[in-house]
């Protein structure tokens, strides 16, 4: 671990923003699986990432996290495109030159299109396909990146590809999930050792989405149903599980009502560096659910505040504890690699980003070492099942001219990373 600076930062993904990208999520727009209807063009980053680059630089930041698709670096199995590797290379020296650090994530939810089909994450063989990615990747990018994340939301990308069937490969089977979950554990270890083989000054982290959860009804004069025990389980397998899992080499995860996930992988306890918290909202638990439903889980606005455009309510106050547990089951620093809201009025950017900033700045006085905050999103982008609709950036994007425009709370954005980047590094 060096001595650098800390990181502050804005977050993108290439499907989110390039275009044209022949993976596997374009086949499920296709056939017509998302709510939100093509992604297209997306935001044109493919052309634009140098533009995006420098708009990142005018608001202070001194970081960039983006994804390689590795639909296009490999899109017949075992054929990289240089052409491809070369256009991402081009990226990170352009950051570089601009004093950005780059942050590389290697899988954010897409695959390429033989995937699901030649290799799948219920077979062994996908834990080689991806380290041979990461690997190639890792050579072409070349030293001047440190900070790589080989996976985005792996427990997500499990539930919503496995158990409900809402990304690809569109499945709902505890038995499938399982072997995915294990295997996407062991890809993560394989692609940290060729990683770090290839640049033995790599930091490796996971993007870990974490969520906070209430009882719908808690304890009190109410009747409460199961909602306290069931907003504690939930924290414990959705939050708690993976870290846990780094931390110490297994996994057992009850997915109620019906399936537990289980698993062992010694490497895992030696493939982090850092881990990074993706945190967005709060949901409320309610069980049993109504009608039949086992239970329930839905957006609330107790306080009154307002839900951002597509109806997340905004709770702040959960960060510094959960950047506190995350640290704690792992013994790690942490790095927020995303928080945001979709907003397309501005209304709530700016008192989101300082109330977020301040537990940031509470777990730091606890003595949680936050090394870095990356904030979802530097524009507009495409968002997975509900388009274009909700609007994350700092920088507004025409959806025709594809122009990028500051939204006023990017000046805020600006203020904070002068005010972060002052005090003292955490090494990472
Ligand atoms: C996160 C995803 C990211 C984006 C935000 C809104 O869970 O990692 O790609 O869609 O949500």
């Amino acid at each position: 671990m060096e001595d650098r600076p800390r990181l502050f930062g804005v977050a993108v993904s290439h499907y989110q923003v390039e275009g044209g990208d022949p993976c596997d999520f374009t086949l499920w727009e296709k056939a017509g699986r998302t709510r939100g209807g093509p992604c297209g063009d997306a935001v044109g980053s493919w052309e634009r990432y140098e533009e995006d680059g420098d708009l990142a630089q005018a608001v202070g930041a001194n970081a960039f996290r983006f994804s390689v698709s590795w639909s296009r670096v490999e899109r017949r199995p075992g054929v990289f495109d240089e052409a491809v590797l070369h256009r991402y290379r081009r990226f990170v020296d352009h950051l570089v030159a601009r004093g950005l650090e780059p942050m590389v994530t290697l899988l954010h939810y897409t695959h390429p299109e033989w995937f699901h089909d030649a290799v799948s994450w219920t077979s062994p063989r996908s834990v080689e396909a991806f380290a041979r990615f990461a690997k190639r990747t890792a050579e072409a990018l070349g030293a001047s990146v440190r900070l790589y994340v080989p996976l985005n939301e792996p427990f997500v990308a499990v539930l919503g590809g496995f158990l409900d069937g809402q990304i690809p490969p569109g499945l709902s089977n505890g038995k499938a999930a399982s072997r995915a979950f294990d295997h996407m554990l062991a890809a993560h270890a394989a692609a940290t050792a060729a990683i770090r083989e290839v640049n033995p000054r790599a930091a490796v982290g996971v993007a870990h989405n974490i969520m906070a959860f209430a009882p719908e009804r808690p304890y009190g004069l109410r009747f409460a149903g199961l909602d306290p025990l069931l907003a504690r389980h939930a924290h414990r397998v959705y939050n708690r599980g993976l870290l846990e899992a780094f931390a110490t080499g297994r996994w057992s995860l009850f997915v109620p009502p019906l399936t537990r996930l289980r698993g062992r992988r010694e490497d895992l306890t030696s493939s982090l560096d850092f881990v990074g918290v993706n945190y967005y909202s709060r949901l409320h638990v309610r069980c049993p659910g109504k009608g039949w439903k086992a239970f329930d889980f839905a957006y609330r606005d107790p306080q009154g505040r307002g839900l951002t455009d597509n109806g997340w309510e905004i709770h702040p106050r959960a960060l510094a504890g959960f950047l506190a547990e995350a640290s704690a089951i792992t013994g790690l620093p942490v790095v927020v690699t995303e928080n945001g809201l979709a907003d397309a009025a501005d209304g709530r950017r700016t008192r989101f980003l300082i109330d977020h900033m301040a537990e940031v700045g509470k777990a730091e006085r606890d003595g949680v070492p936050v090394a870095g905050y990356f904030h979802w999103s530097l524009l507009d982008n495409f968002e997975w099942l509900d388009g274009f609709e909700p609007r994350f950036g700092l920088f507004e994007v025409d959806r025709n001219t594809f122009e990028r425009r500051a939204r006023p709370s990017a000046e805020t954005f600006r203020r904070l990373a002068s005010r972060f980047l002052e005090d003292p590094p955490t090494a990472l």
